[in-house]
């Protein structure tokens, strides 16, 4: 069986990295199935575009016929599945699209794969891999005290996002359990790096903060996220595509939680010392708190001790290094965000902060 992989989403912040990485570490053929929503970006994986090793395909991934026709064609051994709406505030915004794509997408994918994979010989279905990329927002939110989140904590779903993610995290574990698909699940927690949409709190304070608008907090600024650098994530998945149990679970963290308000904090000193505000003021003085987002989860905290002690993984970056390198990519890129934040994000931004109050577009 060829060493090829499907990649769902790999236009996209996380799916881009990993499709980055997998080529440029010479694992194998990819093809990378992505709608090209808001979010994909071609530009993501201009480094790959003349590489025979990377098929882009635009499509859906609810679209059974087309991946029905991609499986028989390139015949992969395993989908790694990132194709996901991944915005919370979008989601409170119009739920819509992430019932589409979240849910019943990924549940038209199962179905490809399942009807695929039963056609397979014995000894290829074992060797094949379905590999779904979850968050931690699943499990909900945190107290103060409480200890961070297993693989065992109930799922607990609180925005119209992370209930679209917790429902395809279940329709995969019921397709395991019923018809022994060979799948695994990732649930990992607030990523950050190079190729991040800037709707996001960090590219987008970045941004923010170089054009002169305000950088938006939500309510105290002292919910909690815990970071993790990208190609960390990208790493852990490779990992567990490789080693992990057929079945299984595993969360993944950087082991790194902070206030939202420091993460802003901390950006801001460092574009301080990178790239001094003209009028030598701090960037910080563009903090602005605007309307707490609905139903805002207070804390999100991943016990990764599961994949580092059973599958040997362990991040490679500190915060300090991860946040350092990203400023460094945002401030040496400033033509991919422009070209991003000249799209539809535009209108994304105006709608969303003027009912906070703010004028960023
Ligand atoms: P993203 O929004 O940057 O990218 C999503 C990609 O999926 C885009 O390229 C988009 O075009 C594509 N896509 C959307 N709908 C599609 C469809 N129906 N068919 C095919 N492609 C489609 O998201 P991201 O931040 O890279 O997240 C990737 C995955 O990782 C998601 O499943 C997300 O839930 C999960 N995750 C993200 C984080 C994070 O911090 N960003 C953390 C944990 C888990
Ligand atoms: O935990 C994993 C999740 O992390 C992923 O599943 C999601 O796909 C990803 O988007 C991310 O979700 P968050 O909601 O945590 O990320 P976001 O960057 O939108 O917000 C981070 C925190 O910052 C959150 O507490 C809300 C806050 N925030 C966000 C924005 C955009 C602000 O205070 N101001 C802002 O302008």
């Amino acid at each position: 069986m060829s060493k090829t992989i499907l990649v769902t989403g790999g236009a996209g912040f996380i799916g881009a990295n990993f499709v980055l990485e997998w080529l440029r570490l010479g694992l194998g053929k990819v093809v990378n199935l992505d709608k090209l929503t808001y979010a994909g970006n071609l530009e993501n994986l201009l480094a790959v575009q003349h590489n025979p090793q990377h098929v882009f395909v635009h499509g859906d991934i609810g679209d059974q016929t087309l991946v029905t026709k991609l499986l028989h064609e390139h015949q992969p051994t395993a989908i790694i599945n990132f194709a996901a709406e991944s915005h919370v505030d979008r989601s409170i915004h119009g739920p819509e699209d992430f019932i589409q794509t979240n849910v019943l997408g990924s549940f038209h994918l199962l179905e490809s794969v399942r009807a695929y994979w039963n056609q397979l010989s014995q000894a290829d279905r074992q060797v094949w891999r379905f590999l779904h990329v979850s968050t931690d927002e699943v499990y909900g939110s945190l107290t103060a005290d409480a200890p961070a989140f297993t693989e065992n904590h109930a799922y607990a779903p609180n925005s119209p996002y992370s209930a679209s993610k917790a429902a395809s995290d279940h329709l995969v574990r019921a397709y395991h359990h019923t018809y022994g698909l060979p799948t695994l699940t990732t649930n990992c927690s607030n990523n950050y790096g190079p190729h991040h949409f800037p709707e996001k709190l960090i590219p987008l304070v970045i941004h923010n903060a170089l054009t002169g608008k305000a950088l938006p907090i939500y309510g105290t600024g002292l919910q909690i996220r815990d970071w993790l650098y990208v190609t960390d994530h990208c790493s852990a998945i490779r990992r567990v595509l490789e080693v992990g149990q057929v079945g299984e679970v595993y969360n993944v963290g950087g082991w790194n939680e902070m206030a939202n308000i420091n993460v802003v904090k901390t950006l801001c000193q460092i574009l301080d010392s990178k790239k001094p505000r003209a009028d030598g003021q701090s960037y910080a003085e563009q903090i602005s708190f605007v309307e707490d987002r609905l139903g805002h989860d207070q804390r999100y905290a991943i016990d990764a001790s599961k994949i580092h002690q059973q599958l040997g993984w362990k991040p490679a970056e500190s915060f300090e290094s991860g946040i350092e390198k990203t400023v460094t990519w945002y401030l040496e890129n400033q033509a991919w965000v422009n070209n991003v934040t000249s799209g539809e994000y535009r209108h994304w931004v105006a709608k969303h902060y003027a009912e906070r109050g703010e004028e960023l577009a």
